[in-house]
């Protein structure tokens, strides 16, 4: 019913993924598709320029009761209107989270690897951090509570999560959160966690948990970050939000609110309500289309010599370790064999490449044939 394998054509179009490359390389990095938003999400966004008036708006109250029914549905999680704070991107929130959730003279804690903003929002607002390694145990990267109670200080203050892990793929598990919740209450930490992913599920039976969802202690601490944009295919024109309990927590993060981080454009609100209310069926059908692309990707590089690969359960992302490659720069020499990755050093591991498989499935084969030819 829908088509993901049509390519549509992205040069010339501003991707940042497309853009950057000569037309001879095939660009697998940044962390977008290349399949046409849903329907109804074209829709709303047509009805609205058809409107053609764009001036300022507020956030759509229906679009804060779509989030609050959504989180009740899929995760359990009660949470009032009033908690959804929009901001443009989950990015903007990181730093927000940074800087105004912690003071100058305390400490935070990050993952690594991890996606770079949620240490660069730490390094720009110039506070102290701890990078906590993940540990690959049974297959999944996870948090190690040894890392964790060795990087922990007396003035740590903030803990940064990706959930679903970028990269790695991971999906927590509610014990693991549990475990890590109980970790935030003793040291009394804010969490500030990253859910981005969360609707890019690869392994059925494996459900997203917030983990502001585990425990009224933790609901009371966290900053959850989420966007429809990256599962429904329109991170350019981009909507995000904050769910935020604690009114102090939901103050200090709104403190310079609409000075520094605008709302969404009225094109990002469109698509957000659009994806929420009408596009449950072409989620299914992409998650279907992308769980092929990773089975197919796990394979393939399953067979490379010198190159290594967790399972992914969630995201569109595969984390490759091509230490047992033997070259100094997997990123460059995937490059010169015509295939663009994200380098692992920019995630915190240069051992390492990330390949995005948001894309149609002849495109991958053709990039993994040129990878594994070189091998
Ligand atoms: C974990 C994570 N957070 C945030 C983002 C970007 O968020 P946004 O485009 O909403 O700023 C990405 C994009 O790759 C991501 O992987």
């Amino acid at each position: 019913m829908f088509d993901f394998d049509q390519p549509p054509e992205r040069r010339g179009t501003w991707s940042t993924r497309w853009e950057r490359y000569p037309a001879d390389v095939i660009p697998l990095w940044v962390a977008d598709t290349d399949f046409r938003a849903p329907p109804p999400v074209l829709e709303a966004m047509r009805r609205r320029l058809a409107h053609g008036v764009f001036g300022y708006n507020v956030p759509p109250a229906a679009l804060r009761d779509a989030v609050v029914e959504r989180m009740r549905r899929l995760y359990g999680w009660r949470v009032e209107p009033d908690w959804v704070v929009f901001v443009s991107g989950v990015v903007p929130g990181l730093h927000l989270a940074a800087r105004h959730l912690t003071r100058a003279d305390q400490h935070a804690l990050v993952p690594t690897p991890v996606y770079h903003h949620l240490r660069r929002a730490l390094v720009l607002a110039k506070r102290e951090l701890a990078n906590v390694p993940l540990v690959l145990s049974q297959g999944r990267w996870v948090w190690d509570e040894e890392f964790l109670a060795a990087a922990v200080k007396p003035n740590s203050r903030l803990l940064f999560l990706c959930n679903p892990q970028n990269p790695g793929g991971t999906i927590f598990t509610r014990d693991e959160l549990h475990r890590l919740a109980a970790f935030a209450q003793k040291h009394d930490l804010v969490i500030c966690s990253d859910e981005i992913h969360a609707d890019i599920l690869l392994d059925e039976g494996k459900p997203h948990v917030p983990i502001a969802s585990v425990s009224r202690d933790a609901s009371r601490r966290s900053v959850t970050l989420i966007s429809p944009n990256k599962a429904f295919g329109f991170p350019g024109a981009g909507c995000a939000f904050a769910i935020i309990e604690d009114p102090e927590l939901r103050r200090a993060f709104c403190a310079d609110h609409h000075a520094t981080v605008h709302d969404p454009s009225v094109f990002g609100f469109e698509a957000a309500l659009a994806a929420y209310r009408e596009c449950g069926e072409w989620l299914e059908a992409q998650l279907a289309y992308l769980r092929a692309n990773r089975d197919f990707v796990e394979r393939e590089v399953g067979a490379m010599r010198g190159l290594k690969m967790a399972h992914v359960e969630a995201t569109y992302l595969a984390w490759i370790d091509a230490s047992g490659l033997g070259v100094p720069d997997p990123y460059q020499y995937f490059l010169e064999r015509g295939v663009a990755l994200s380098p692992g050093a920019q995630f915190g591991a240069p051992g390492f490449v990330r390949l995005n498989f948001g894309t149609q499935r002849a495109l991958l084969e053709k990039a993994l044939r040129r990878m594994k030819s070189n091998s």
